[in-house]
């Protein structure tokens, strides 16, 4: 059977990267990895679940089919959340997904026909690339500095065959940079958004895990204190409680104008019904129970691992290597000298140095710079981070002398 002859154009576009083949070498025992950007499972509350999956299981409404919009009172403790930063909805507002990945496919199909244009950041979360990938958009550079105009970004769309249908962004702590947009460029986006006509994606994944520094209002917040209603604004946010309380059990949502729910609840009951309902009761349960007091403890653990990585690569990065200073989140960014790839010196890494990371040209819609690598600090202590951090120096300093 000859698969390629009858798959649809947008599997085509879906593509496995070949980091990935690098990356299953992760298993060996002896590699540090800074690769992936897990929480640490030291730090997710098992004793919680374990008591809340009892208590949930004394009747089988856990076991049940629900309703596609999610399970209210989960729905209600997230907007009591969504309050607290300046987001006022209702629980119409708001639909739960299977992990805010959902939401990123989901809102794809929603919005994007082959030939659209989805704004994005240079580079952008990978996942999200992959997410859109499948509906055969054009990307373009998203620009928050102002120095595209909005007719620049019109004509581009038009000549690549549709329209600007959104921007995506994680305005704090990207995913890979783990840098935060500020207010003004904020401001600045919605300025650009209302202008193009299109919807803003903030992508939430990372916003409870700040460390130090003062948080900024999500883009959804001051648009909705510009224009006074949720129903009048274009940002649609997703959020998640994988970086917080569990990646496993796969809950996150979406919050948005009644019209976009409305929009996405059809398609979740065409695409999965529901998200699992036990899942979702358990995480409503463990959440009611002192969710500020567990992530101030996930800040201080991981803010202290943040503290860290910055020392130690101040300590063994060789001249010409820069990095972000995120305030929070789990990831920095290293730019190496120009001539160096991240791929090939991943290669070199794993062979010399038993270290690994992520190489940064698949966060490139266009993969179009390899001088980049991206680092999580969520997992490791200080003995562990200081002696990858040094293998990573070492490797750099070998590939400059090649
Ligand atoms: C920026 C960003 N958005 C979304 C996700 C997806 O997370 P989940 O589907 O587990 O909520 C991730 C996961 O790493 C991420 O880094």
């Amino acid at each position: 059977m000859q698969w390629s002859d009858i798959l649809a154009s947008r599997a085509l576009r879906m593509k496995a990267s070949e980091i990935r083949e690098l990356l299953k070498l992760l298993d060996q025992p002896d590699i540090i990895s800074f690769a992936g950007g897990i929480p640490d499972p030291a730090l997710l509350p098992v004793e919680k679940f374990a008591a809340a999956t009892a208590e949930v299981l004394r009747d089988t409404g856990g076991l049940q089919y629900s309703v596609s919009e999610g399970f209210l009172p989960l729905r209600k403790w997230i907007r009591g959340r969504m309050e607290k930063l300046g987001i006022a909805c209702t629980e119409e507002n708001i639909l739960i997904t299977s992990g805010s990945q959902q939401a990123l496919d989901y809102l794809g199909k929603l919005l994007l026909g082959p030939k659209d244009t989805a704004l994005v950041s240079w580079p952008t979360y990978l996942g999200a690339l992959g997410a859109f990938n499948a509906y055969e958009p054009v990307y373009d550079r998203l620009s928050l500095r102002g120095n595209r105009t909005v007719a620049q970004y019109q004509a581009a769309a038009a000549e690549a065959g549709g329209k600007v249908k959104f921007a995506y962004l994680s305005a704090d702590f990207s995913n890979p940079t783990g840098l935060t947009i500020t207010r003004e460029e904020r401001e600045r986006l919605i300025d650009l958004a209302d202008e193009l006509n299109c919807a803003i994606l903030e992508d939430g994944a990372y916003q409870q895990l700040r460390y130090n520094g003062e948080a900024v209002p999500p883009i959804l917040a001051l648009e909705i204190a510009r224009k006074g209603d949720i129903e009048k604004c274009r940002t649609i946010y997703s959020g998640s409680f994988s970086k917080t309380l569990s990646p496993g059990l796969r809950v996150g949502w979406v919050v948005a104008a009644r019209e976009v729910i409305e929009r996405l609840v059809l398609m979740k009951q065409a695409a999965d019904l529901h998200t699992a309902t036990l899942n979702q009761m358990v995480v409503a349960k463990v959440a009611a129970d002192d969710f500020d007091g567990h992530v101030a403890h996930l800040r201080e653990v991981y803010g202290r691992r943040r503290d860290l990585m910055l020392d130690a690569l101040a300590r063994e990065m060789p001249e010409g290597v820069s990095w972000t200073k995120p305030e929070g989140g789990m990831f920095v960014w290293v730019t190496l000298p120009e001539a160096l790839d991240g791929a090939e010196l991943l290669a070199a890494a794993l062979a010399e140095e038993k270290v690994a990371f992520v190489p940064g040209r698949a966060f490139f819609a266009d993969g179009s710079r390899g001088n980049m690598l991206r680092l999580s600090f969520s997992l490791h202590e200080k003995a562990v981070t200081d002696e990858g951090i040094a293998r990573i120096g070492r490797a750099i300093r070998r590939a400059l002398q090649k």
